[in-house]
């Protein structure tokens, strides 16, 4: 068992989070590609350039605990997005595809919601306060982000009960 005290924890879960984040600046340029909607695409190219800087943050948080960010696969974050692709095999382009992109979107908003709660939990039990700052700072990121994204969709998915 390597998890066996809450530090181990709070490091095993915030490289989950590190690998999350790589996998959706990956993802997020095709989902760029896959929107039609303008304010879906501005929303999506937003939050790649949030999650680069969030990736600096987290860069900066192993820097603090003085630990390597590497040796995790988010397998969570790898269905929600395997999920997310389904989804565009399964739909045409336009406004269909743009409210199941919405829908992929806000899940992996959640997911991060999620796991930045607990750490930024975690960093604030151990007294890690610059920590639990940045951690915030990303949560309120991802919430937001949410957010936008239910303000979208609730443009695009009128738009998607109109017969093409
Ligand atoms: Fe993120």
């Amino acid at each position: 068992m390597s998890v066996g005290s809450i530090e181990e924890l709070f490091i095993d879960e915030l490289k989950d989070l590190y690998s999350a984040e790589h996998q959706i600046t990956k993802t997020l340029p095709k989902l760029v590609k896959a929107a039609t909607t303008p304010e879906l695409k501005k929303a999506f190219e937003n939050h790649l350039k949030e999650t680069e800087g969030q990736i600096e943050r987290l860069d900066r948080v192993f820097e603090i605990l003085g630990k390597s960010p590497r040796g995790k696969t988010c397998a969570g974050m790898k269905g929600v997005l395997e999920e997310g692709a389904e989804m565009l095999k399964e739909t045409e382009e336009g406004s269909i595809r743009d409210a199941a992109l919405i829908s992929a979107a806000q899940r992996v908003e959640h997911y991060e919601m999620a796991g930045y709660g607990s750490v930024r939990e975690y960093a604030k039990l151990l007294g890690q306060n610059e920590i639990a700052k940045l951690l915030e700072k990303t949560l309120e990121e991802e919430k937001a982000a949410d957010s936008k994204l239910g303000q979208v969709a609730r443009q695009v998915n009128p738009a998607a009960l109109q017969p093409a």
